[in-house]
């Protein structure tokens, strides 16, 4: 029976790790929250980025083609934050779930890159990443650390090749998520027997559709969370935890 189990901490550990056991292939769907305890902060936390940002004004394609060098301000500090920040544990095990055979893949709607530096090998990344940035008059694309140099002789980066400013090649509000991946990422829900949500307050949308997609498909949800999100009372499992924490008890009982 769906609905939020409120499990003294140990049981709900031992139900999570059971949950992915027995559900197999489990897919995960992570957020910011996955990425917080790597330095990172989140959006819709208190004190979250959309606290100190109106996002209207610094994360839509709009906003970015009125005044680019405005959003390079706010992406700038992003970038700084991002540039030193490290996997935590939770990526950590989320990579060696994978590895051991528990995790079929990762749909992630962070840019930070930290999956892919923790080793996880099947990650989708439906807003993008700051991995690369792009000219949008002319396609010259920029890598992460050639971005990183530019920022520190100019306010935006220019691009080498015709002189216009590169956008960094993340999903702003307003535009497409990049090409075949929420079709990827809506294939993998559809086949996931369950679907571990780590960090995310499912508020974004197409992505928070995937759920639905995989209930409808007859698979259960599983939610680590450290606040309440609209999907709690459909999921098998809420855990209201640190993701790294938690993931790091689950990774105890699947993985010595
Ligand atoms: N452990 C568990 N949960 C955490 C932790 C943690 N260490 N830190 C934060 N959280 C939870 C917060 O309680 C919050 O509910 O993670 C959630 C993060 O939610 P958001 O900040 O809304 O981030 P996310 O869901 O990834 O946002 C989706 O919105 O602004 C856009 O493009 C942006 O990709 C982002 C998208
Ligand atoms: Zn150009």
């Amino acid at each position: 029976m769906p609905g939020t189990r409120r499990y003294k901490s140990g049981m709900s550990v031992e139900r999570l790790a059971a949950l992915i056991s027995d559900h197999q292939p489990c897919v995960v769907l992570t957020g910011a929250g996955v990425s917080t305890e790597s330095g990172i902060p989140d959006f819709r936390s208190p004190g979250g980025i959309w606290a100190r940002y109106d996002p209207m004004e610094y994360a839509t394609i709009e906003a970015f083609r009125r005044d680019p060098a405005k959003v390079w301000d706010f992406y700038a500090r992003r970038f700084e934050v991002l540039e030193n920040a490290q996997p935590n544990a939770a990526h950590h095990v989320l990579a060696a779930l994978e590895r051991g055979g528990y995790v079929e893949a990762i749909v992630t709607q962070n840019v930070d890159r930290l999956h892919e530096l923790a080793g996880s090998q099947n990650v989708i990344e439906v807003h993008g990443s700051i991995r690369t940035s792009s000219c949008l008059a002319c396609g010259e694309r920029a890598t992460f650390d050639e971005v990183v140099a530019m920022l520190e002789r100019a306010p935006a980066p220019s691009c080498p090749r015709c002189g216009s400013i590169m956008k960094p090649d993340v999903v702003m509000f307003g535009e497409l998520l990049p090409e075949g991946a929420i079709e990827r990422a809506s294939e993998l829900a559809r086949r996931a027997r369950l679907l571990l949500v780590v960090g995310s307050s499912l508020n974004v949308y197409p992505i928070a559709d995937l759920l639905q997609d995989t209930l409808l498909a007859g698979g259960k949800l599983a939610i680590v969370n450290r606040e309440s999100t609209p999907y709690d009372e459909l999921a098998e499992l809420t855990i209201r935890a640190s993701a790294g924490e938690t993931l790091s008890h689950v990774a105890r009982r699947l993985l010595v």
